[in-house]
């Protein structure tokens, strides 16, 4: 071979290889940044691919409208990506095999009697094989356009997830014509109980100029059948109804429309005063009315399908109709009689209470609240009012009974209120899945009727005949790429719009469909991540609220970190009662604040008696002494330290089981995961620890099994030997270990806190405690002897300014080879307002 040519070889084969890399780069350079969610469609692999091979190669839409335009969008780029096939579009009708999709009416003025028994509700639909205008086709059809576009993502999930369309003749409608969501952005662009940067809708006051997020936003609750959306802040700024803020509200409504998406606001009661110039806003006066009137006019006639508006008022401060002696039905129909005329609803919340409640009175019961105040206004609403009730009578607990008001109204439409965002259940830092709660919530039987009347079919209208009802799901997503921060937590949101369409699905159905539109079909991977997210819920609140006491969190500030004491001596009402002998909430009617008979006789007499009341809420309902044994025969206060143990234990195995799906799952997501999944078992001993340590110190009873206040391997920062750190007070004490730490105060520029190592020659992993606020970005080194093992910056964005149970963060070394006598040192530079704050390292 002569020398040119084989270089001429060796080039091309070179070549041939830069292309093979170059095809396989591109297809493995797909980023998941999490932001196309369980939209991804990845292609299929090539064998599940084939599956699809006689899919039409043709579409053909019957009509023409925004909504259809989205649907055929959709198909095209969906079938692109997942068998990288371009369907071509015929007008007209098909000619050959097609995917035919348009309204019943469309395809019935085509083809007379096309299906001629269905009975589709609205935005249900319907999708089949058959012949239609003489050709085998596959359709898509439904009362509505909306409806069409469901139908059209519905079978793109089965192609996603790999199901067969062979023989497809499937009809599905909708739980419930009300399927909303609710963001809480203020118009400055922060969002109240929002963890995933700011707001998609607004900045500065105003809606946002470039609105592409908010379209895609409502393109993702498309797919999942959601048809509302109220996009503001329920602590409503009155300035979204000033007139000329009006026509940037409809430019959200032109971002929502083709995906079948209305448009709606919260609304301050207070505004015809505040922002209309009258002197009352007293729902009775006729200047009010009339005010409400003019301004839903001048709303339709910009925006004719805008929804409604849901208001918060006589509620932590928000003013209401209470000023005026008014009930919420004059408030709410006012509102309502203004928008009835343009087919507008009025979402008025259940979560009316007063918030500055005598603690020291035992009879006094936040929980009765919404009960109280609504039960009694039954039947007086207007039929465009719904009551959007939470799910529990307190607030988004980790665990709560569900409100008693679902059975105390009868002749008033209802929405229950759920919370995707984690504001009490780990603000998407931790892992917590929660269609599993309101799967038990959605499935609770109120015994309001004959037969079972289980939540989901009061919400939904069924039980007591209402025209109106259904799901309002507290989002709160944000311009962070992946939307919620938490990779996984998107689950939440595709979770709850699937529970709102059909809440008869289980919660392992839904975990099981969306991890495989976002991991793909990988029997292992899938296996881990419903396993993960099904237990999530349970582990979340075993680490952090014990038998339905509540979360004990920071009630005050964060709603994140432990806090146990913060629920007590204020008139907020999220009492746990926990004292020196004993702890619970005495709700029976025997004894105490009387709100286990707000529930109907069945549900009230289980919940009266301590026999029959379920363990996971037995403190919510009876105070006992901690020496009280559960069914379990545990003693509470022993639950209390075994539950906090295992659910430590249990968050750390997600980091181990995680980690076994590296190189399964994409590079990023894999990443973004372990480092959340490893935070959170870090966290979770924070947890831990502060809850045991405090239960500890006030009941006086130890842990049988010795583990709470002894800490094999741990060394606490303010015995090291210090060089410019000085030992503090952790407030409140238990969410340090001991109750202290060290800091690196100014002018201090940098602190050292060393120790020797006692243990044998090994390797070891080193975990240290520190503390990561938000208003500064310390730096920390840790030598042994002079050697650098590890060096980071305290740059995490936790709800802290201090060092305390929200900022408490861990630092794992892993493998780290240590002799006796070995100096450790950390090393601390301070930053701003964060001290480089140091609680304890440990050795294992
Ligand atoms: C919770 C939450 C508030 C919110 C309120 C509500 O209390 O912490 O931020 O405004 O619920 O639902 O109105």
């Amino acid at each position: 071979m002569k020398a040119n040519n084989f270089i001429l070889r060796l080039r091309s084969a070179a070549f041939c290889c830069a292309l093979l890399l170059l095809v396989f780069v591109a297809k493995d350079a797909r980023a998941e940044t999490g932001a196309e969610a369980w939209l991804r469609y990845a292609p299929l692999e090539k064998l599940a691919a084939q599956m699809y091979s006689d899919l039409p190669a043709t579409v053909v839409v019957l009509g023409d409208s925004p909504v259809l335009n989205s649907a055929r969008g959709e198909l095209l780029r969906g079938v692109s990506g997942m068998l990288g096939r371009s369907l071509r579009e015929v007008k007209g009708l098909p000619q050959e095999r097609a995917i035919v999709f348009g309204t019943l009416s469309a395809l019935r003025a085509a083809s007379p009697n096309f299906l001629e028994n269905a009975e589709l509700r609205e935005d249900g639909f319907t999708l089949a094989t058959g012949k239609f205008n003489g050709f085998e086709c596959v359709i898509v059809t439904a009362s509505t356009e909306r409806g069409v576009l469901y139908g059209v993502f519905a079978l793109l999930s089965k192609i996603a997830r790999e199901e067969s369309l062979s023989t497809l003749h499937e009809t599905q409608q909708p739980s419930a014509p009300i399927r909303w969501v609710d963001q809480w952005d203020n118009l400055d662009g922060r969002i109240e109980r929002g963890y995933a940067g700011p707001s998609i809708f607004f900045e500065n006051g105003n809606v946002r100029a470039d609105l592409t997020r908010a379209g895609e936003y409502a393109r993702l609750l498309a797919s999942i059948g959601i048809n509302g959306c109220a996009i503001n802040n329920v602590n409503a700024n009155p300035r979204v109804l000033e007139d000329d803020f009006l026509p940037q509200l409809a430019r959200v409504a032109d971002v929502f429309r083709p995906w079948g998406v209305r448009l709606s606001i919260s609304a301050d009661l207070s505004s015809p005063k505040v922002i209309g110039g009258l002197d009352t806003f007293d729902p009775a006066d006729p200047r009010v009315a009339e005010w409400w009137k003019k301004k839903f006019d001048a709303l339709y006639a910009l925006i004719p399908d805008f929804a409604g508006v849901v208001v918060k008022a006589d509620s932590e401060g928000r003013l209401g109709p209470a000023t005026y002696n008014r009930t919420p039905a004059d408030a709410a129909n006012v509102i309502a009689r203004a928008l009835a005329p343009h087919h507008g609803i009025v979402f008025y919340r259940a979560f009316v209470y007063n918030h500055h409640l005598d603690w020291t009175n035992l009879k006094n019961d936040r929980a009765r609240a919404a009960y109280d105040t609504f039960h009694p206004l039954d039947g007086k609403f207007d039929d465009n009012v719904i009551i959007q009730i939470k799910h529990g009578p307190i607030d988004f607990q980790v665990r709560e009974p569900v409100s008693p008001l679902f059975s105390g109204l009868e002749k008033t439409n209802e929405a229950i209120e759920l919370q995707v965002t984690q504001e009490y259940t780990g603000q998407q830092r931790h892992l917590c899945f929660l269609p599993t709660m309101w799967k038990q919530v959605l499935d609770f039987d109120m015994h309001a009727g004959e037969g079972p009347t289980p939540v989901k079919d009061i919400v939904s209208g069924k039980t007591f005949h209402r025209p109106l009802g259904g799901y309002v799901g507290v989002v709160n997503v944000g311009m962070d790429e992946n939307w919620l921060g938490h990779p996984l937590a998107m689950a939440n949101l595709y979770g709850y719009g699937r529970l709102a369409w059909n809440p008869n699905l289980t919660a392992s159905a839904i975990a099981d469909e969306w991890t495989r539109m976002n991991f793909g079909d990988e029997p292992t991977v899938v296996y881990s991540v419903r396993f993960m997210l099904l237990f999530s819920w349970t582990v979340y609140e075993s680490y952090t609220g014990p038998l339905g006491a509540g979360t004990l969190t920071d009630i005050l500030g964060s709603h994140y970190g432990p806090g146990v004491e913060s629920s007590e001596r204020n008139g907020w009402g999220q009492w746990h009662r926990a004292d020196h002998d004993g702890i619970g909430m005495d709700r029976t009617v025997a004894t105490g604040t009387g709100y286990a008979e707000q529930y109907r006789p069945p549900v009230a007499k289980m919940y009266e008696s301590l026999k029959t009341t379920p363990s996971t809420l037995l403190l919510f309902f009876h105070h006992v002494p901690y020496t009280y044994v559960l069914p379990s025969r545990k003693t509470v206060i022993q639950e209390i330290y075994d539950s906090h143990y295992e659910g430590a234990e249990l968050a750390a195995s997600f980091v181990r089981r995680w980690k076994s799906l590296k190189g399964r799952v994409d590079d990023e997501r894999y990443a973004e995961v372990l480092k959340r999944l490893e935070y959170q078992a870090g966290h979770a001993i924070v947890w831990r620890d502060a809850v045991c340590n405090w239960f500890f110190q006030t009941s006086g009873i130890p842990d049988k099994q010795g583990r709470v206040g002894h800490y094999p391997g741990r060394v606490e920062a303010e015995v090291m030997k210090l060089e410019g750190y000085v030992p503090f007070e952790v407030v409140p004490r238990e969410t340090a270990s001991g109750g202290k730490a060290v800091e690196c105060a100014p002018p201090a520029q940098k602190c050292t806190a060393s120790f020797p190592f006692k243990g044998a020659a090994g390797q070891y992993e080193l975990d240290i405690e520190y503390f990561d606020q938000n208003n500064g970005k310390s730096k920390f080194r840790v030598l042994v002897g002079d050697k650098v093992v590890d060096e980071w910056v305290a740059d995490d964005h936790l709800p802290a300014t201090k060092p305390n149970g929200d900022s408490s963060t861990r630092r794992r070394i892993a493998g780290l080879a240590l002799s006796p006598g070995d100096i450790i040192h950390i090393e601390g530079v301070p930053d701003g307002e964060e001290h480089a704050a140091l609680d304890y390292i440990e050795i294992h």
